[in-house]
């Protein structure tokens, strides 16, 4: 018999970041004992990674922005695929959130009147990203987690969950182990919200860090809830791309917000290149680079320049200029804000300032960064219901990048910050509403038994394989063929290898005790990583048509015909069944916004 430890709330929230911090203080405030169980360190989460701004139409610079706008361009950016009752509720809330959250000590950026101060960014009609300098997600982790704090919470930190324990059809808790001590935990909660993140560890060029490898969707999966949408990865246009050490970091969308420009070895601004420009943005964006400049100045009076379109096609444009040989040194493009002049970019841009000369040994005053797509967010993810966050298996709530429904097939750039606001809210609120309405469940020993046997299989097993090695594998092949251009014959090959790694993974080998064993985690890992690809390549493979994120070069167009549906992936025996599910209907009071206007 598997010995462990045993802790019970009413609410366990799985994930710290900004959707779980804020989850907390929602249960907390409802009356709700609450326990946040985090992977790694308390602060320490993929929230900081958006950079740039937390988008709500505010409307503090002398735009006519409101929550209508913000539905249009968050709709208009996701290709149509979101569901609008989500997108409804998070554009009129955001505002509210964002105040909120300054209420709560956030120290944002002033306009001169001494309003939050709000950039430009990719696909958003105003400007609309509240922002502190380039530290946005920071400093919302680190006002959340204050905030958390003083409400009060049981937090257990480097704890990996593995699965969902279920009482009947009911989530009535999670299982997994510490990674120092490696010792069994048991939480028993009558409610569960999954903040768990998303999967960028799947590909081998990503700003994800280590935590991101899928737990969350995997256990909702394997618990029973539906997926959707999975082969909607975002590849953020702007990464690192040299030094290799740090080849895929993050360089903030703000850089473009701020005046940043991408030019090809030649020195053009290919974004100017009509052929990037989708049909449905023409029009809207300057067509001359002094157009684009004037901007600079006068905001209101000129178009945005195309360097601001939203990031699939930027990250498109990017890809086919290396394609095409007239990529940078090191494989990528341009990206130059040193007209901007060392002061402002200090100011502005602070982090990337030194982001750059520290790790690459560039100063972005005087010379352009390199970049290339990186993989940075999943909009695919546990089915979430609008109003409450609750998946389709009772007791099991999800909120930010683990969820879907929100963003469709291509996230803007700050939506990300304002959906866990949003979001984390609404499902900490429901999941403390749904707890005082059932006891603690019944915890069955034989899952118990069931996972821990499956989590020690690695040190008995007398195999041979490695998990990293595993590991490497699985982001070659997805970096290779589930990359922003994708094909039948390279999705094909990409499955066929995960297929074969799944075998292979089942005689992993691993050496040592269960006492802080990286291998041990890695080999944890790799089950979720190999499950997670198959059913994005199998959405990949599904889904024939071009949308956002999903690029098919043999489907390159938008099919009508899949415009309507989202994809749901749900566990079929061992096998992933995947059916398509027509989108809600979106209201006539919605769809009136978007008449006379290119959707
Ligand atoms: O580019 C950025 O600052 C990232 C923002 C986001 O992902 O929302």
């Amino acid at each position: 018999m598997a010995s462990y430890e045993t802790f019970e709330s009413d609410v366990l929230v799985v994930g710290a970041g900004g959707a779980g911090l804020r989850a907390v203080i929602a249960a907390r405030e409802a009356g709700c004992s609450v326990r946040l169980v985090c992977k790694s360190l308390l602060g320490k989460a993929h929230t900081v990674m958006a950079e740039g701004g937390v988008a709500a139409a505010l409307g503090n610079m002398g735009e006519p922005d409101n929550w209508q706008v913000h539905f249009m361009d968050t709709m208009k950016g996701g290709q149509f695929l979101n569901n609008p009752r989500t997108v409804e509720i998070f554009a009129k809330e955001a505002p509210e959130r964002v105040l909120e959250l300054e209420q709560y000590g956030a120290v944002f950026d002033r306009t001169p009147q001494g309003l939050i101060s709000q950039r430009p960014f990719g696909g958003h009609t105003y400007r609309r990203l509240n922002h502190v300098g380039d530290r946005t997600g920071l400093e919302l982790i680190r006002t959340l987690q204050d905030k958390a704090v003083g409400v009060g919470m049981d937090v257990h930190m480097e704890v990996t969950l593995t699965r969902l324990l279920k009482d009947g059809e009911r989530v009535v808790g999670a299982f997994g182990y510490s990674r120092e001590s490696g010792r069994f935990v048991v939480f028993r909660a009558k409610a569960v919200v999954f903040a768990t993140g998303g999967w960028g560890r799947m590909y081998k060029v990503t700003s994800n860090s280590w935590e991101s490898t899928g737990d969350g969707v995997m256990m909702a999966y394997e618990a029973g809830a539906e997926l959707m949408d999975m082969e909607m990865v975002q590849f953020h246009p702007t990464g690192m791309v040299w030094p290799p050490g740090v080849r895929g970091l993050l360089i903030t969308e703000g850089v473009r917000g701020e005046g940043g420009v991408l030019k090809n070895k030649d020195g053009e601004r290919f974004m100017f290149n009509d052929a990037y420009m989708p049909e449905n943005y023409k029009g809207q964006f300057a067509e001359t680079e002094e157009e684009g400049a004037r901007w600079l100045d006068d905001k209101k009076n000129n178009r945005r320049p195309p360097e601001l379109l939203p990031r699939d096609v930027v990250a498109r444009a990017i890809y086919k200029e290396v394609l095409a040989g007239r990529g940078s040194e090191h494989g990528g493009v341009y990206l130059d804000v040193t007209h901007r002049g060392a002061d402002y970019i200090k100011r502005k841009l602070p982090s990337m300032y030194e982001q750059f000369h520290a790790l690459g040994d560039v100063d972005i005053t005087r010379q352009p960064m390199e970049v290339y797509p990186t993989i940075h967010y999943t909009m695919g993810g546990i089915r979430a219901e609008p109003e409450t966050g609750a998946t389709s298996i009772p007791g099991l709530y999800a909120a930010g990048e683990s969820a879907a429904g929100l963003h469709g097939a291509n996230r803007l750039g700050g939506n990300s910050l304002s959906d866990i606001l949003v979001f984390g809210k609404r499902s900490g609120e429901a999941a403390a509403a749904y707890s005082r309405t059932v006891p603690l469940g019944t915890i069955d020993p034989a899952q118990i038994e069931e996972e821990a046997a499956t989590l020690l299989s690695p040190f008995e097993s007398g195999g041979n394989e490695n998990p990293y090695t595993l590991t490497q594998e699985l982001q070659e092949a997805m970096q290779k063929d589930a990359m922003i251009a994708r094909t039948e014959e390279g999705l094909t090959r990409c499955l066929n290898t995960i297929l074969g790694l799944q075998q292979r993974a089942k005689n992993l080998c691993v050496q040592g005790s269960r006492m802080f064993n990286p291998g041990w985690h890695g080999a944890r890992d790799i089950r979720f990583m190999l499950k997670t690809s198959e059913i994005i390549v199998r959405c990949a493979l599904a889904r024939k048509e071009s949308r956002g994120a999903q690029w098919r070069l043999d489907y390159p167009d938008k099919d009508p015909q899949w415009g309507d549906k989202n994809l749901i992936a749900v566990k079929d025996g061992d096998a992933v069944k995947i059916t398509t599910r027509p989108l809600p209907p979106m209201p006539p009071e919605l769809a009136q916004l978007f008449e006379g206007k290119a959707a």
